[in-house]
């Protein structure tokens, strides 16, 4: 009776009127583990905590609940571990971690909150249907939704506790609290197409990658790449209204860097804390294996929460090959077959499931909300055919290839525009029209055919040299740098050069390739060397500093001016 075999976090024991999927306490210590497995009573789990001195024959106990997250006010801000335990950041970082078996509500019980209806004795309401809020933080509203169909019976204006009845919807109370499994998404009335960028502030991304509203992206790259600062760039300055960032098992320093850094982070539009809008999910290497795999589920139910509620949620994975090695390490123990480099043959299928989980939906109440994703893949030596990365690129349609040459010529974000791609440019293509500029996806396609040209002649020239370019040639090569160099290439830590509006991405491309058009035409009258000589090329290495569209005004004039005047 009970458990009956134990290796590493796997267990094995009976347990009395089990199902697949409960969530279960393991031996006197009480772990929390989940069943994944069952063969008469006898069920395998999968341990969420440290199995470290647990004996044969100890008990198993089912909650009959599948694992699930705690929803309800006083999540934004939080910052919890792969099962939705709060950490207490000193204790984190004094690597003081959580003790084992014990049971800390997800949300505070004594808190009370200003709960304000809004629906009134007697109206219809249905289920998803937003019946009252409260003031979360001072930049999200909390969005209580009804949790059954019925008539209000009563609905009451006041302080509560999550647990403290609001209101009455046909005879049942309801509460500002409630549970969901991590495992299955949450309802929604339909998904709807998205013909919006995720506005990220990074001119890579927005201008020649793009990632739609409700998409998903795959940023992968080695060692050292450059996939971290992308995440907290995105978590900083995309444009969503909460960010949702799972620290998926990456070295207990680097999330420990998370932890102290994000909660000193403003948030650029309002100037207040980024934790009113953020919820940290932190699993360290040192923490075991499952409870990585469940982070990232945690992590997308609560975005899903908020998506309910009809607000634009960013959820960001660094790393989600920490997961896939999870998955792997629980199929190991398990002895199932194992498939390509001995991840389960359900590796993709679990990514599926992940990436399907965003999307811009029609909520259950009526209105619109979304989940955009962006998963970090760390491939072994930066080989992107191996089998996490491959998988996860089948679900995203977004790929951010961070390339070891350019992070190690500190060309940053080192994204490598001959590999990257994005499938949304088509879709948010009219977006960027109403609200940029009519000519925004020719300048785009014609600076990306450049670059893609400069690829091209840089093979000519490593085989025989500059001199066996034309002039023309030459410029692409000039012109290639301006739009790598100034364009491209984009400091995390510089003040003005973190963030750059749409309007500034377009008008800062606009010059470069202005200037490339004036120099080609002119190029037989006035000599190449002339050309890459004016001074103007050194204000359109500079015009990523610039703070107002005047700038550029000025710069395009004198790029007129001087190529005109060469004519003479
Ligand atoms: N946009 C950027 N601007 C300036 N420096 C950057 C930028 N991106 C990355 N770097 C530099 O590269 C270093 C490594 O980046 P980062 O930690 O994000 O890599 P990573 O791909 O997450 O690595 P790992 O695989 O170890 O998790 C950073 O500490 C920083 O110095
Ligand atoms: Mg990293």
């Amino acid at each position: 009776m009970g458990i009956v075999r134990i290796a590493g976090p796997v267990v094995v024991g009976d347990v009395e009127g089990a199902s697949l999927g409960d969530m279960v306490r393991i031996g006197e210590a009480k772990l929390i583990g989940e069943i994944i497995g069952l063969r008469g009573e006898q069920a395998t789990i999968q341990a969420f905590e440290d199995t470290n001195g647990l004996g044969i024959g100890e008990p198993i106990e089912s909650t009959h609940f599948p694992v699930s997250v705690e929803l309800g006010p006083g999540l934004i801000g939080s910052i919890y571990d792969g099962i939705q335990r709060p950490l207490d950041t000193i204790k984190m970082i004094s690597g003081d971690f959580v003790p084992r078996g014990i049971t800390i509500p997800s949300l505070d019980r004594d808190k009370k909150w200003h709960f304000e209806p809004r629906a009134k004795k007697g109206d219809k309401v249905s289920k998803g249907q937003v019946v009252g809020t409260v003031k979360e933080t001072e930049l999200i509203e909390h969005r209580i939704m009804a949790l059954y169909d019925g008539i209000m019976d009563e609905v009451r204006e006041g302080d509560f506790t999550v647990e403290e009845s609001v209101a009455i919807i046909s005879g049942k109370e309801m509460n500002m609290i409630q549970r969901w499994p991590v495992r299955m998404g949450r309802p929604y009335g339909e998904k709807i197409p998205s013909y919006e960028p995720l506005v990220t502030g990074q001119r890579v991304l927005d201008t020649f990658f793009p990632i739609a509203r409700g998409g998903a992206a795959c940023v992968s790259g080695p060692f050292g790449s450059g996939k971290t600062v992308v995440q907290h760039q995105l978590a900083r300055w995309s444009d969503a209204d909460v960010i949702i960032f799972v620290g998926c098992g990456e070295r207990g320093n680097e999330m420990c860097q998370v932890l102290l850094e994000f909660p000193e982070l403003t948030d650029p539009r309002t100037g207040r804390p980024l934790m009113e809008r953020t919820i940290l999910i932190a699993n360290t290497s040192n923490m075991p294996f499952a409870a990585r795999e469940a982070s990232v589920y945690t992590g997308i139910t609560l975005a899903e929460y908020y998506r309910d509620m009809g607000y634009n949620v960013a959820l960001q994975a660094d790393s989600t090959s920490r997961w896939a090695e999870a998955l792997r390490e629980i199929s190991g123990r398990l002895e199932e077959m194992p498939g390509e480099e001995g991840y389960p043959a359900y590796l993709a299928s679990r990514i599926a499931a992940f990436y399907e989980r965003s999307g811009v939906v029609k909520t259950l109440g009526g209105g619109e909300g979304s989940i955009t994703v962006i998963g970090s893949v760390s491939p072994p030596g930066g080989d992107f055919s191996e089998p996490v990365t491959q998988a996860t690129l089948r679900f995203t349609k977004v790929f951010w290839a961070l390339d070891a040459q350019l992070a190690y010529m500190r060309h940053f974000p080192a994204v490598n525009w001959l590999n990257s791609y994005s499938l949304y440019i088509d879709d948010v293509e009219s977006w960027w029209e109403e609200n940029v500029s009519k000519d925004w996806r020719e300048l785009r396609d014609r600076a990306m055919a450049l670059l893609q040209r400069e690829s091209e002649l840089q093979e000519i020239v490593k085989l025989i040299g500059t001199e066996s370019l034309s002039d023309e040639e030459k410029l692409i090569l000039e012109v290639s740098r301006h739009i790598r160099e100034d364009f491209l290439y984009q400091s995390a830590f510089h003040e003005i050069d973190t963030f750059t509006d749409t309007m500034k991405q377009y008008r800062l491309l606009r010059s470069i390739m202005y200037f490339y058009d004036l120099a080609k035409e002119k190029i037989t009258d006035a000599g190449l060397e002339i050309i890459l000589k004016l001074p103007i090329r050194a204000k359109i290495s500079r015009a990523k500093y610039l703070t107002d569209m005047a700038g550029f005004d000025q710069i395009d004039e004198e790029i007129k001016k001087s190529l005109e005047g060469e004519d003479g």
